[in-house]
């Protein structure tokens, strides 16, 4: 019949609309999903539940140690003061360091210390460093900014020395992150220059 013929008609053009809506709603390229994710950072909330993270899963994998489980991220953010997903996002073996952990608590996150570095969380090559990064001539002084003296009795000292295995002979050489945290990595992929920030080596390429 004709009135059909012409309904069908509609509803075909109609159709061809509707189809090509959505077709143009393509996913946001990589690229600006990552600034999205930057400009959202500071306003993501902490809630019982992981926070939405835009996870690069050709990233390479930074653990030394196993993934946390879903409980143990919620317990981490949800007693962290200060919000370090951003960073969590690449370092998530940092999410239940003792360094790291504590001092959220006490509001001074990642970039407190390491600066915002929104170049190094962008950079999908990793080429790029952090803005801060402390050489071991650096270390003590820094702690030291906020942690004046330290009155410990030299048996506790001697004693977390002991537990810890160290075998610096040259006490020139201890820092204080030699007794205090995990905050070292075990495992390195890139090596930049610490005072330089000029990149040494990687594991792919060279
Ligand atoms: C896109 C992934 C990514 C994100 C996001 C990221 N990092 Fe990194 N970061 C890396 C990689 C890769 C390395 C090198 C790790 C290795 O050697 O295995 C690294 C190394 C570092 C280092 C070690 C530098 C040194 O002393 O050699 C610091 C410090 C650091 N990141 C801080 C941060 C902070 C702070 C944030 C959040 C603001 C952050 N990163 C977010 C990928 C990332
Ligand atoms: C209170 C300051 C402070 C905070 C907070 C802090 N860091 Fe660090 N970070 C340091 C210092 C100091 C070093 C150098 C430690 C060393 O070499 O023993 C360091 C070293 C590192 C390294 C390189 C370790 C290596 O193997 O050379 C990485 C990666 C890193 N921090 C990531 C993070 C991330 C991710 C966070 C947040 C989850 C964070 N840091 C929070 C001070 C801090
Ligand atoms: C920006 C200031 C700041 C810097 C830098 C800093 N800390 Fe802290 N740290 C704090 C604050 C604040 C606390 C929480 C104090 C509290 O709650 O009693 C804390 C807590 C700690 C604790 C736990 C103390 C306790 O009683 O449990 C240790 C250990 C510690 N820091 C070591 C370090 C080391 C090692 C460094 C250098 C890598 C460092 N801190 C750098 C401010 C800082
Ligand atoms: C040889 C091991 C050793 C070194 C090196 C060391 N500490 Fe400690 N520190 C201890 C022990 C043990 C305690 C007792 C509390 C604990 O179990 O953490 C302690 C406690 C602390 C505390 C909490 C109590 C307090 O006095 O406020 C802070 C903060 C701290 N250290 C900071 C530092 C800083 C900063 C440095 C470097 C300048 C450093 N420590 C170097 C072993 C060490």
């Amino acid at each position: 019949m004709k009135i059909d013929d012409g309904l069908c008609k509609i509803l075909i053009v109609l159709l061809t609309l509707i189809s090509s809506t959505l077709l143009s709603c393509t996913p946001a390229p990589e690229s600006e999903v990552a600034d999205i994710q930057a400009v959202t950072d500071n306003k993501t909330e902490i809630t019982g539940g992981p926070p939405p993270l835009v996870v690069d899963t050709s990233a390479p994998l930074l653990l030394d140690e196993p993934a946390e489980d879903e409980e143990t991220f919620a317990v981490a953010t949800t007693q962290a003061a200060a919000e370090n997903t951003a960073c969590f996002v690449c370092h998530a073996n940092y999410m239940t360091e003792f360094l790291a952990d504590r001092h959220a608590k006490a509001n001074i996150g990642c970039v407190n210390c390491h600066g915002q570095s929104f170049a190094h969380r962008n950079d999908e090559n990793n080429i790029t460093p952090p803005e801060t990064m402390y050489s071991a001539d650096k270390i003590d002084s820094s702690c030291q900014n906020c942690h004046k003296a330290h009155d410990i009795p030299a048996k506790k000292i001697i004693a977390r020395w002991a537990e810890r295995g160290l075998d610096k002979t040259d006490p020139n050489r201890i820092v204080c992150t030699d007794c205090h945290g995990d905050h070292r990595m075990k495992v390195r992929t890139v090596i930049w220059d610490k005072k330089s920030g000029k990149l040494l080596r990687t594991n792919k390429g060279d």
